[in-house]
């Protein structure tokens, strides 16, 4: 694992930003496989700026994302459909038939996810993943248990992440209780993996996601499995590092 800690939040998006930005101009088709909550959004005003001054363009690149809630309309305030187009897709040149994320108001969730891992192997292999990193160690929504899913799944929401999340929709019982989210399998096939977080409240999860053991218990302790992963951390959360 390459582990980079950087001076400030700037400094992450930045980075992050660059990469993207750069596997984009040398794989201008390349599928991009992107996260939602509070860890990315400055990653993606960075992209958004990049393409106004016409540094980045996602033409012909594929975006899909790694989850989204059960029971909200793609239009919700709070989905995570809604959340892309927010803050990524209208700013850019993406075209939209090119972004996937799991309709989480199906009829049939199981075929839902069954096309969630087609539109992966149509237009993927997942060239770049991001992830952020959830406080009980969660990738996308691969909750802490005794054994973890490979492919795209419904799964139970931790209580822990309804509780991290309730900020969003002003109370935790309007936090869905189910997501759809690509497996551990799914994303550990990405060719090369981000995973970003920042702020002192991620200090712990990161230190035992990177040096602890490879366990189900912390999902995002199996990225020691993957040949290609870069962690972007600001000083809060790896301070611990130095
Ligand atoms: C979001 C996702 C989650 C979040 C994690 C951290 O698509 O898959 O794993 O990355 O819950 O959320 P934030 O960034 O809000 O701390």
């Amino acid at each position: 694992m390459n582990i980079r800690i950087l001076n400030s939040r700037e400094d992450l998006n930045a980075t992050a930003a660059a990469v993207i930005a750069g596997l984009l101009l040398t794989k201008p088709q390349a599928m991009l496989g992107l996260a939602t909550g509070s860890t990315p959004i400055g990653i993606y005003r960075h992209l958004a700026d990049m393409y106004r001054k016409g540094q980045v363009s996602f033409a012909r690149a594929y975006a899909v994302n790694l989850d989204e809630y059960v029971g909200l309309s793609q239009n919700h305030p709070q989905s995570y459909r809604n959340f892309m187009n927010e803050h990524l897709f209208r700013h850019i040149d993406i075209p939209i038939p090119h972004t996937h994320i799991p309709d989480g108001n199906a009829n049939d969730l199981e075929a839902e996810c069954a096309a969630h891992e087609q539109a992966i192997l149509e237009h993927g292999p997942v060239d770049l993943q991001l992830l952020g990193i959830g406080h009980n160690g969660h990738i996308g929504f691969n909750e802490p248990g005794h054994s973890l899913t490979g492919y795209t799944h419904v799964v139970d929401l931790d209580e822990r992440t309804r509780t991290a999340n309730a900020r969003f929709f002003g109370h935790i019982d309007a936090v869905p209780k189910q997501a759809v989210t690509m497996g551990v399998g799914t994303i550990l096939k990405a060719k090369q993996i981000i995973l970003v977080a920042f702020g002192a409240d991620k200090a712990d999860i990161i230190k035992r996601a990177l040096t602890g053991p490879v366990t189900t218990a912390c999902p995002a302790s199996l990225l020691q499995c993957h040949p290609n992963v870069l962690i972007l951390l600001d000083q809060e959360a790896g301070g611990w590092f130095h």
